[in-house]
């Protein structure tokens, strides 16, 4: 399964950015995601339709999001812009924008040369988590989203699926079902989401454990090019466990420049694996993401700066000789 190119997915804007306690200003997230647009990623997470009371840091998705449709970003390939949405509240807030800036965007209704926009809901796999992160249970949230999905789909948007702590939760430890999990996954492809994110939100994650729940999934009928995996780095595992994916078939990654990140809910996560750490080694495997590394290497070290935090890419450091 598979083939040679490798999508890899930035979410250092949302994800890298969402547990920052400073409050950023939106000039260094707008700068953030055009200077990404530069290096030839593809798809970038660029903010969070969710309650400014929960996420603060993320309070100005609506002007990122009307930044992007109104300015024309220098990319060298045709760019998504995906954003958060958790329920028919966010998506009401994304869809004003998307209503006040028509012909701005492609959609799946309309495809043409503009930049596409993707909507993304989020489940979790434990109960514990979900409540933490949504404030309701398993089967509310798959409900809520069902409504988020269509109503998503019925504008013309593509629509990603996550599924949060699939390889361990900080609530209830290694105690995650692989076969719940490909039971949420069944019901998000089938209220219509387009790709299932699996998060290992908390790092917990290892090769064997990964293994087994792609084997899990596919048993269930779920297609790898439908997968993306989601690691956090907490424990160091992330590359490991990219490369047991990429022998499942799987070929949509997700990561953070910088390896910036932290889930508010997940107590002591670390970031995502870092995009520069991911670049360099699917370049080592011979596979190819379109990616300038040294060009995501300088990013990263700039918004570490910026944030006044140390980079945790290893790669980033080392290509910067720094
Ligand atoms: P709730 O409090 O249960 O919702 O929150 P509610 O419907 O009862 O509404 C309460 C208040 O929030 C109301 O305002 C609503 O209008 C407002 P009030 O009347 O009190 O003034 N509200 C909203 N405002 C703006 N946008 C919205 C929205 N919804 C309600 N969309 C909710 C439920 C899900 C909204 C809340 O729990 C929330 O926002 N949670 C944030 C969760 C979050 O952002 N987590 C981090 C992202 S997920 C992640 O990081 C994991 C991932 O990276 C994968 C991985 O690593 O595993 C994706
Ligand atoms: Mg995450």
């Amino acid at each position: 399964a598979g083939g040679n190119r490798v999508k890899l997915v930035e979410v250092g804007p949302r994800d890298g950015l969402q547990n920052e306690k400073k409050t950023i200003p939106l000039a260094t997230k707008i700068e953030l995601i055009e200077r990404l647009a530069r290096t030839g990623i593809s798809t970038i997470e660029a903010g969070s339709f969710v309650s400014p009371k929960w996420v603060p840091q993320m309070a100005n998705s609506s002007e990122i999001m009307e930044h992007l449709l109104q300015q024309k970003v220098q990319a060298p390939v045709p760019m998504t812009w995906s954003f958060l949405a958790p329920n028919t509240k966010g998506l009401q807030n994304a869809a004003a924008i998307l209503k006040q800036n028509p012909g701005t965007f492609s959609s799946q209704l309309d495809p043409n040369d503009k930049p596409a926009v993707e909507v993304a809901v989020f489940a979790a796999a434990t109960e514990s988590f979900s409540q933490k992160n949504l404030n309701c249970d398993i089967q509310t949230s798959l409900e809520r989203f069902k409504a988020v999905i269509q109503d998503s789909k019925a504008l013309g948007l593509r629509v990603r699926a996550y599924i949060s702590v699939v390889l361990g939760c900080p609530f209830e430890g290694f105690d995650v079902d692989p076969h719940k999990v490909a039971e949420i996954a069944t019901d998000l492809l089938e209220s219509g989401a387009d790709e299932i994110s699996l998060g290992d939100t908390t790092g917990m994650g290892t090769a064997p454990r990964t293994s087994a729940l792609l084997k899990c999934m596919a048993a269930a009928g779920i297609r790898s090019e439908d997968i993306a995996m989601h690691f956090h780095d907490t424990y160091g595992q992330a590359l490991v466990n990219t490369a047991v994916s990429l022998e499942h078939g799987i070929r949509t990654f997700d990561s953070s420049v910088g390896g910036l990140g932290g889930c508010p809910y997940s107590p002591g996560a670390t970031g995502n694996v870092a995009t520069e750490n991911m670049v360099y080694f699917m370049e080592t495997l011979g596979m190819e993401t379109g990616i300038d590394l040294d060009a995501m290497a300088d990013i990263g070290a700039w918004i570490t700066g910026e944030l006044g935090k140390a980079n945790d890419s290893s790669v980033g450091k080392a290509v910067l000789g720094a």
